[in-house]
């Protein structure tokens, strides 16, 4: 149940839990709803013990979340339990093909389908486990994570992976399967890494990894950096208010280790300058707030490393037949790494002859492992789902990435280099001071806008994406209406929106460096503030020229303007979270999502 605990983030509209017990038999309780529902029930009816077991905690794909669809789902007369993430795309003729066989069904799920079919092979198989999950998993298109267990055979799990995570926990004398390693980091640091099309068999002592054929393989060890307690709330309310309390940190490990004499030299991209120097079109592929960070990071490698980017979402780009050739290098942004949009367009984009890049928070995860290099923020693990350490972590990463490519192609002087390394080195303190002196103040004014209904956001140059990144936590976790704008698109039509007491926030650039963005913003102010827009600016200490045309000022330290990206964004992050707070909502867990989208 603590390993469940550890992963609901994965998804959380209904849970599980089946044991082979002491007693020899196999006991299932599962229910629709939170963990804590499941929790309630196992307090008032429990599980036998045992020393074999799997748990699930679902996001609905297949047949709503109801008791009866929730995983694990039973075959073999209840002898046998399998939990299943990601879809088996050709379920619906497996199971026309069982139901002729006299097979009936009681669920929605392609989960059953997989049970049962591997009910069947398991007789066919005269009750070999192993070699009837074999011959299961290779009749499944589509994505998944199965395993299973039979109450022949305690002691035993079976698991297979295809396009979606599973790793191994290597205790002394117990292992663990998880799809992540948070699953088991409170009992062990020592885990294998499974690779794509692969078997595991796993007893109380032992591992066996195989290829879908069952070809032995060796997998691959890594020791997990972080402990239990990171991902624990620790004192805090919730898992978001903790992450965007580490949101100095999460940029300053993303740095560490990557500037030397004042430029920034990745170890990673180690061998690959003569990649950088003949790239000639950099194409980020990333999801929702990744991608925004990616929108971010074009204009540090544009400006940077003089080359020409686009910023796609990864879901879009596979299905239009995309121009890539070996000059293009493809960047992923993905804090899980197994966001499934994110995997397929990777996997294309190298099919057809692109380099692949990747930006990850999640150490082995299937995105880096499928791409040619990776970079990893080390924003520690993040649990809630709306992503908020792990967002200023990407574009300082990206920034990184800039400033490393930048140095490779000579495309901006030493000094200038050192220049943005100083300013990089200096965002986390920055991020500490937005954190002491402004969220008290942004949690009150959250918590007297509870009942707005609809609230916009504006910014220019990088405060464009912030923007949309300030809209996008703002519907997931609140409920409400929220849009981002480029303040400039404002009179091409969103201006309509505008009406007596419309909240706008507007992330106004610094007036020190660009004082044409800077006055542009600021007319863009008054023409929404002449249509009774209630306007609620982020600017930088200082800058008096929004005084008079803002409701509310929210102050940023001073920084140059690709640097107002990171610290823009924290009271936004502080804005989403209080206005959710204040309307009575789980910040961690909103309604409909699930932290990773393993699905497509
Ligand atoms: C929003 C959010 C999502 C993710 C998106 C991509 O707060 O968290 O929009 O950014 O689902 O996820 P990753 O980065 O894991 O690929």
């Amino acid at each position: 149940m603590s390993g469940l605990a550890r992963l609901e983030y994965r998804g959380y509209d209904s849970a599980g839990i089946a044991v082979i017990g002491d007693d020899g038999h196999l006991a299932m309780r599962k229910r629709a709803g939170k963990l804590s529902v499941l929790r309630e029930d196992l307090a008032a009816h429990p599980l036998p013990g045992g020393v074999t077991g799997i748990g699930h905690t679902r996001w609905a794909t297949h047949g709503g979340p109801t008791d009866v669809n929730a995983h694990p789902h039973l075959a073999d007369d209840g002898k046998l339990a399998v939990i299943h993430n990601g879809i088996i795309e050709n379920f619906v003729a497996l199971k026309d093909e069982l139901v002729s066989d006299g097979i009936e069904f009681v669920s929605e799920t392609d989960t059953e389908v997989a049970a049962a079919l591997l009910a069947r092979e398991y007789g066919a198989a005269g009750g070999d486990l192993q070699a009837a999950f074999r011959a299961t998993v290779g009749r499944l298109d589509g994505a998944f994570t199965l395993l299973a267990m039979h109450e022949d055979h305690p002691g035993l799990v079976v698991g297979a992976r295809r396009n979606s995570p599973l790793v191994i926990g290597l205790g002394e004398g117990e292992t663990f399967l998880g799809s992540d390693v948070a699953a088991f980091v409170e009992h062990t640091r020592h885990a294998l890494a499974i690779g794509q099309d692969q078997i595991v068999a796993i007893r109380p002592g032992s591992v066996e990894v195989t290829d879908f054929d069952g070809a032995e393989v060796q997998p691959e060890p890594f020791e997990v950096t972080w402990d239990a307690a990171a991902a624990e709330k620790g004192g805090w309310s919730s898992f978001m208010a903790k992450e965007v309390s580490e949101e100095p940190e999460a940029v300053a490990n993303t740095i560490r280790g990557r500037i030397h004499d004042s430029a920034v030299v990745i170890p990673e991209l180690d061998g690959l300058d003569e990649l950088f120097a003949g790239t000639e079109r950099i194409l980020v592929i990333a999801c929702g707030t990744a991608a925004y960070a990616g929108q971010v990071g074009k204009y540090a490698l544009e400006k940077w490393a003089r080359v020409p980017v686009d910023v796609e979402l990864a879901h879009e780009f596979r299905y239009r037949d995309p121009v890539l050739s070996a000059g293009t290098l493809v960047v992923s942004i993905s804090q899980s790494g197994e966001t499934m949009d994110t995997l397929m367009a990777v996997k294309y984009a190298r099919e057809r002859g692109a380099k692949t890049l990747s930006i990850c928070n999640t150490q082995g995860a299937t995105i880096p492992r499928e791409s040619d290099a990776v970079v990893y923020t080390h924003a520690g693990p993040e649990v809630a789902v709306a992503s908020t350490k792990a967002f200023v972590a990407q574009i300082t990463a990206l920034y990184l990435l800039a400033l490393h490519i930048a140095r490779v192609r000579d495309s901006i002087s030493a000094a200038d280099q050192a220049r943005h390394v100083a300013e990089l080195e200096a965002v986390p303190a920055k991020i500490a001071h937005i954190l002491e002196h402004e969220q008290e103040r942004t949690t009150q004014l959250a918590h007297w806008m509870a009942d707005t209904r609809s609230v916009l956001f504006l910014g220019r140059h990088v405060g464009f994406p912030i923007a949309l990144e300030g809209a996008l936590k703002l519907k997931e976790i609140s409920y409400i209406h929220a849009e981002g704008f480029a303040a400039g698109e404002l009179k091409h039509g969103p201006i309509a929106l505008i009406e007596p007491g419309q909240p706008v926030f507007v992330i106004v650039p610094s007036p020190r460096e660009s004082s044409l963005l800077h006055d542009k913003v600021v007319s863009n102010i008054q023409e929404i503030r002449a249509r009774g827009a209630r306007v609620i600016v982020i600017a930088e200490a200082g800058d008096a020229a929004v005084l008079p045309f803002a409701d509310e000022v929210l102050r940023i330290p001073l920084a140059g303007p690709m640097f107002e990206a990171l610290l823009a964004v924290v009271p936004l992050h502080i804005f989403a979270m209080g206005l959710a707070t204040a309307r009575g909502l789980d910040v961690d867990q909103p309604r409909n999502l699930a932290k990773s989208v393993t699905v497509e």
